[in-house]
């Protein structure tokens, strides 16, 4: 059967100019069960809405893909309603097994193995702000995320599931009273990614099994704009690296196609005693980080620096994707010889320790991205199934849940076998 895509249906409060390409929902089959062509066309789809591929089958058990055309634009998310699917059929959709493609230039990464953060290692490590993620026991690339009480859960015992949010990571918090009239927050913008010895993941999968049900909340920004954003009960909020970039003034996307962040070693733990921003995006203040001297064991070969902008290598875009949370130092280089220097921002490049300053030029250059009309807040059903691009978009938590409203949700997404690739020098002309 022929794979069918639909647009997603947007809330009211998105502006429909920013999201033409963003999101489709996938009709007609069960991404637990996909042919080769089937995914073939689901692979096309997240890297690179197109006229047909090319599919070549070679012989029974072998094809490829002919990347002749490279076309211009990528859905970031595919919704699939209804899916069917078991831990390892999740492992294996995101991993793209058991279908043996070649010429698959950026999807899913058949060498990966590890869950993005390490498998078991999440739980474990009792100091990470991740710590309430528990992996399946069978399949622990697989990960229980939700809230409420789950008993015999694929393997698992009687487990007590907490939905992150912002009373336990801001800095501030909303009253009381105003969370009882459905006031909440983003919880954490981010993206999937260790960000300290493991690849940031490709994609990620996130299966809600059991969606609770309840009133509608509002998000409120807190920061002084007024911003608020009508939500579903505990929605997924998506945005666009390639919006948030995209819609930067011209003396920032300068800056940011030269800059890159040097994270912090085992960032999650670093940032745990430190509290969030009202809006979920990065860290109020400086100084409550656990020193460095503190952490646990580290290697400088595994603290990672990547690119501010990473560059989709199937359509050549470029999307804003930080992790301001975990961001430590901020590099900026030179402009290129001969660019013009007026107006521009360290000209002649400059290397960011101040903390303080890292997360204020971060937030200047993200924090148009998520405003409402630029969010998706997915209004999952039981049994959604979204598939994401995790080096394209950033997301958040949002909402507060009592214990009695059950959410049971598996997600997956796996160390990837290769880092971000960052602006060409014909990038960086382009934007300088
Ligand atoms: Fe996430």
């Amino acid at each position: 059967m022929t794979v069918e895509l639909t647009p997603l249906q947007l809330p009211p409060s998105a502006d429909p100019s920013h999201f033409v390409d963003f999101g489709r929902e996938v009709k007609g089959v069960n991404p637990g069960e996909l042919t080769p062509t089937q995914f073939a066309e689901i692979h096309d789809a997240l890297y690179k809405v197109s006229s047909p591929i090319n599919l070549i089958c070679r012989d029974s058990s072998t094809f490829f893909v002919d990347n002749e055309y490279v076309l211009p634009h990528q859905h970031g998310a595919l919704l699939f309603r209804n899916a069917s699917l078991t831990p390892e059929q999740q492992y294996a959709f995101t991993k793209v097994i058991p279908f043996p493609f070649h010429g698959l230039l950026t999807a899913f990464d058949l060498q990966s193995e590890t869950y993005g953060h390490g498998n078991n290692k999440t739980e474990s490590t009792k100091k990470s702000i991740l710590r309430y993620i528990k992996s399946i026991t069978r399949v622990p690339q697989v990960q229980l995320i939700g809230n409420g009480a789950v008993t015999d859960h694929e393997g698992l015992a009687t487990t007590v599931l907490k939905h992150p949010s912002h009373t336990t990571f801001h800095n501030t918090r909303i009253s009381e009273e105003d969370e009882a009239k459905g006031y909440t927050r983003f919880c954490r913008w981010h993206i999937d990614a260790a960000l300290y010895e493991y690849e940031p993941s490709r994609v990620t999968t996130l299966y809600g099994i059991t969606v609770p049900k309840g009133d509608r909340q509002t998000v409120r920004y807190d920061d002084g704009t007024g911003d608020e954003l009508s939500v579903p009960l505990a929605p997924t909020a998506f945005v666009s690296g390639k919006t948030m970039f995209k819609i930067l003034p011209p003396e920032l996307k300068n800056l940011a196609v030269r800059a890159s962040v040097r994270y912090a070693p085992h960032p999650y733990v670093w940032m745990a005693p430190a509290r969030a921003l009202p809006t979920g995006l990065g860290i109020e203040g400086v100084g409550l980080e656990v020193p460095v001297r503190e952490l646990p064991d580290w290697e400088e070969s595994k603290v990672k620096t990547y690119p501010v902008l990473w560059k989709n290598p199937v359509t050549g875009d470029l999307h804003f994707q930080v992790h301001s949370w975990a961001a430590r130092e901020l590099i900026v280089d030179p402009l290129p010889r001969g660019a013009e220097r007026g107006g521009v921002l360290y000209p002649d490049g400059v290397y960011i320790k101040d903390l303080a300053e890292v997360r204020a030029l971060l937030y200047k250059m993200q924090r148009p991205g998520i405003a409402p009309h630029l969010v998706y807040p997915h209004d999952w059903r039981d049994k959604d199934l979204i598939l994401f691009h995790n080096r394209g978009l950033m997301h958040s938590v949002v909402g507060a849940l009592e214990p009695d409203q059950t959410r049971v949700f598996h997600q997956c997404n796996l160390a990837a076998s290769d880092a971000p690739a960052g602006p060409t020098e014909d990038d960086i002309f382009k934007w300088t």
